[in-house]
């Protein structure tokens, strides 16, 4: 049963787009390793897949109590952050930088802004299915024209410019030449090509993340992988490492942070300059900061 406050207070009686019928809605209570009881002693498995260790691990514990006495939100530069950045440099195939964000949306809304600034190009190539979380580039999907082969893309969700929507491309997941035929009259405008490595529960065809390296070099695009999902799971390194193709930028969350809200974008460190000193003929940085990009929560 959900509380008076719930009822009254949260849009859609939810915390998201998650929600349980109402003869199955429950309040939680507690969590610990792979379980979540509700108020009423009954006991669940749930969640949206960051705790691989489980909730209320012992070690995630007493980092959490003794960083809490130590104070959250330092905003400058300290150890904790220098020292995971240096961690997911060690891990991750493609990280030889990173900064830190809040959530593995961000973290690829980054990416996407990243590879822009740096190729100073406009579109971003997608595929059809593939989640990357909730920004207005990410919220797109194709849409076949009756009587037409083409694929457009459309905003999956209300509230999204078409404009934003002209900016994306989508191709099929796990079908190179197709790819290659959507790209090619429009290889020059591409900044990235961002893909869940295993999208979804579909895994990458023989060939399919080594063909999408060759067509992103070819074409002097980024290639970006989405491992909010995969990272330091399939292998400590990730997909890139499991599979041994290595991108350009990967988003990481979910696990990152294991259930607090902490994500990173990491890649090639001259890519990720451009949030720093921006590319030498314009001059901005690709602006990627906020509250919470300190670790130290
Ligand atoms: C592959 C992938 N990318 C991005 C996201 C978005 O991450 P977040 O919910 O932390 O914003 C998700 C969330 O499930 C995801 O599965």
């Amino acid at each position: 049963m959900y509380t008076a406050v719930a009822r009254s207070s949260l849009a859609g009686n939810s915390l998201g787009v998650f929600k349980l019928p109402d003869e199955l809605a429950f309040t939680v209570a507690r969590g610990s390793g792979p379980w979540l009881w509700s108020a009423d002693g009954r006991r669940y498995v749930m969640g949206a897949g960051p705790m691989v260790l489980g909730r209320a691990h012992p070690r995630g514990v007493s980092a959490i109590t003794e960083q809490a006495a130590l104070g959250a939100h330092y905003y400058l530069m300290n150890a904790r952050a220098q020292d995971l950045a240096a961690k997911i440099c060690q891990l991750v195939p493609c990280a030889e930088s990173v900064r830190f964000c809040s959530d593995g949306s961000e973290a690829n809304f980054y990416a996407l802004r990243v590879a822009r600034a740096f190729t100073q190009r406009t579109k971003i190539l997608k595929f059809d299915g593939g989640f990357h979380g909730h920004s207005d580039y990410a919220q797109q999907k194709s849409r076949v024209e009756p009587g037409h082969n083409d694929q457009h893309p459309m905003a999956e969700a209300a509230g999204i410019p078409a404009e934003v929507s002209e900016t994306v491309v989508i191709a099929p997941y796990n079908d190179i030449g197709h790819t290659r035929q959507i790209v090619e009259p429009i290889a020059q405008d591409i900044a990235a090509i961002i893909v869940e490595p295993v999208q979804r529960a579909f895994v990458p065809a023989p060939g399919f993340l080594e063909g999408l390296r060759a067509l992103a070099n070819s074409i002097g695009a980024l290639l970006v992988f989405d491992e909010v999902v995969t990272g330091f799971r399939l292998a400590l390194g990730g997909a890139q490492e499991y599979f041994g193709v290595t991108p350009d930028l990967c988003a990481l969350g979910k696990i990152l942070g294991g259930g607090t809200p902490l994500a990173a974008l990491a890649g090639r460190a001259d890519v990720l300059d451009v949030v720093v000193t921006g590319r030498p003929n314009d001059g901005r940085p690709a602006m990627m900061s906020g509250t919470l990009n300190g670790v130290i929560r």
